[in-house]
């Protein structure tokens, strides 16, 4: 529907998150930990949610697993078939949305999901979706951003200064806390665990990773756009802020990028 405000705000994401592929150098280290994390074994059908360039996908398939990949933007799914070309993997790729997954209940063994499904805007729908392609038994894992640590202070800094979501778009950092995952996941899981790894992000400078972000990470870089054209001081005010954080985090030609990772099985 075109004035459907929340497809309207899926629309943007997909825009946004269409320069990720470069991105794909920092995220590919922390697929092989999820999944590891996530037990995924050969023969196993595993669907990676949010997939981006496939960097979780092309990891699992190259255990052996039956791998399906589903993603908003299709400039990224491109990057994605690229890279299944390049290992010599088979995995299934789909352009679709988290928030109506076209799979049958239970088709999976193992759902995933790497900095991915915790932008699907209405967190109770994400779950219902990702918990009804599993079957019971099965295993879902996923790594998010802390709200407390620099990603997820990243997202709150940019949301500050962006016009406000439709009603019902939560926070994606809110995915970082473990205790609101327990009171998501509830009773429709059992066994819930946690670990946290740090993502390592090699910076020239703390200006070179502002740079890059900006023009990589989906809402930062809709943040930038918009307020080149509307209120450049604004942007400026943005930037000096981003940099004050990120030199929080920055020594020896690095970022230290802590995360979460959560799996559970399905009841
Ligand atoms: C930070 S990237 C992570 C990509 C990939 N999983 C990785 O680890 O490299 C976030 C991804 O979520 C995707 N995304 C955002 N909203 C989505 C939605 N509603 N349904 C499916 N994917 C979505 C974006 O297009 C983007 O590829």
């Amino acid at each position: 529907m075109a004035n459907d405000p929340l497809e309207t705000f899926k629309a943007a994401q997909r825009a946004g998150w269409a320069h990720f592929t470069p991105l794909q150098a920092i995220t590919t280290e922390p697929a092989a930990q999820l999944v590891k994390f996530a037990g995924i074994r050969s023969g196993q059908r595993v669907l990676d949610v949010a997939c981006g360039t496939g960097v979780v996908s092309v990891t699992a398939a190259r255990l052996g697993a039956k791998v399906t990949g589903l993603e908003l933007t299709p400039e990224l799914l491109t990057a994605a078939r690229d890279n299944a070309r390049i290992a010599s993997v088979d995995v299934a790729w789909h352009e679709g949305d988290v928030e109506a997954l076209p799979f049958d209940p239970n088709a999976f063994d193992v759902v995933v999901s790497q900095y991915g499904h915790m932008f699907g805007p209405r967190p109770d729908v994400t779950v219902r979706e990702m918990l009804r392609v599993l079957k019971p038994g099965g295993v879902i894992a996923f790594s998010t951003w802390p709200p407390e640590l620099f990603v997820g202070r990243v997202f709150a800094l940019t949301a500050k200064y962006m016009p406000p979501p439709p009603p019902g778009v939560s926070p994606p950092p809110q995915w970082g806390d473990p205790n609101i995952v327990r009171e998501r996941l509830g009773t429709a899981v059992k066994d819930l665990q946690f670990d946290r790894r740090t993502m390592i992000v090699p910076a020239l400078s703390v200006r070179h990773y502002r740079e890059m972000f900006e023009r990589t990470a989906g809402p930062v870089l809709k943040l930038v756009e918009l307020l080149t054209v509307s209120d450049p001081a604004k942007l400026e005010t943005f930037r000096n802020e981003a940099e004050t954080l990120i030199a929080e985090y920055f020594g020896d030609n690095v970022l230290r990028q802590g995360y979460l990772m959560s799996r559970a099985v399905k009841a």
